[in-house]
């Protein structure tokens, strides 16, 4: 073969490779490759035969046949792809049966979850929502809810104090407890006033299964004309057989608060024995849990909210909002609820 004939026969070749091409339903791309490009195709032997011919001339035909051969490369791989697109996502290699990548769903937190659900409760029993600092001054902490400067019934209280001092030059503190709030809410408004309260308080323990330096209380307060001891008790029932179920019942008994007089601790019958009887270590074998700290809301308190104490009454409770959510959640350990152990958290939804 010379030159002549080898470059009519690669002419041959390019076009005959361009007619099947633009005539795609009769042969696929990889028929293709093969017939022109294989091995054994049709370029390749041509290409093999230059051999033949002498030197000076091969070197241009090699240039020749090798832009032909790149020439149907980039056409075929243009096929390719436009073949793949139209057969879909199989034919690209997609696999549309296997399982999606995960997509894990967050969740509440269990104590976040817990003062959604007490909220609920107190919003259906007609209390609004009200709010206060975290940083309070020792008049909304201590002093306007009845507790003298050095009044022993501070030491109730271990207290967190903060380098900075408030308007009377007093040293702030972490609130200690919610009821601030109550006093702030009566600063803000007149009587008739039914608010609750829920968020985090502070106090200088030392953290085991039951205390912690920092914990959570809700706080609830009425003040009306009229209202008693009666209108507590009713209250505080309805709210517990609400959260825990009807079978529930609540006990009063005496204890001391400084303002509210008088001041009572609420119990639950226990909701895991149910009975007292036995070896119960949740309830210890009495039969009751101890769940909040109530009263009549104190004269003095009234006062320092310019509210008169001969007009109006009220009451107040307040309880850690931990020790509910380890019993809706059947959680033993408090220290379970600040340690984001995924393990705990994703049981609780
Ligand atoms: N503030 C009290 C405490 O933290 C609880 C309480 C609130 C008691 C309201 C009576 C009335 O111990």
């Amino acid at each position: 073969m010379n030159a002549t004939e080898w470059k009519e026969k690669l002419s041959a070749i390019r076009d005959s490779f361009s007619v099947s091409i633009t005539n795609r339903s009769a042969e696929n791309p990889e028929a293709l490759e093969l017939r022109f490009l294989g091995r054994k195709g049709e370029l390749a032997l041509l290409l093999r035969d230059l051999k033949d011919i002498p030197l000076e001339e091969r070197k241009a035909l090699g240039a020749l046949g090798n832009s032909a051969k790149a020439e149907m490369e980039a056409r075929l791989s243009e096929l390719k792809a436009a073949a793949g697109r139209a057969a879909g996502p199989a034919a690209s290699g997609i696999d549309l049966t296997l399982p999606g990548l995960p997509c894990p769903k967050g969740s509440l937190h269990p104590l976040t979850i817990t003062m959604n659900r007490l909220a609920e409760g107190f919003l259906k029993l007609g209390f609004t929502m009200s709010d206060g600092p975290l940083v309070e001054d020792d008049y909304h902490n201590f002093e306007a809810l009845n507790f003298p400067p050095f009044h022993p019934a501070r030491d109730m209280q271990d207290t967190f104090y903060v380098d900075a001092k408030d308007a009377a030059g007093k040293d702030m503190l972490l609130r200690t407890h919610t009821s601030p709030v109550q006093i702030r809410s009566m600063e803000k408004q007149e009587p008739p006033i039914r608010v609750f309260h829920t968020g985090r308080v502070f106090r200088s323990e030392a953290v085991d299964a039951s205390h912690s330096f920092t914990f959570h209380q809700i706080e609830g307060l009425y003040v009306d004309k009229g209202v008693s001891m009666a209108d507590l008790k009713w209250t505080v029932d309805t709210f517990m057989k609400d959260l825990f179920g009807t079978g529930v019942k609540t006990r009063f008994n005496p204890s001391y608060f400084p303002f509210v007089e008088p001041g009572a601790e609420v119990d639950m019958s226990c909701i895991f024995c149910k009975s007292g009887a036995g070896r119960c270590h949740v309830c210890k074998g009495t039969g009751w849990l101890e769940m909040m700290g109530a009263g009549l809301v104190h004269p003095n308190v009234l006062k320092a909210c310019r509210y008169d104490p001969a007009k109006w009454s009220g009451f107040a409770f307040g309880a850690g909002i931990e020790r509910f959510a380890m019993l809706l959640f059947g959680i033993h350990d408090m220290r379970m609820l600040y340690e984001n152990d995924l393990r705990v958290l994703k049981q609780v939804q």
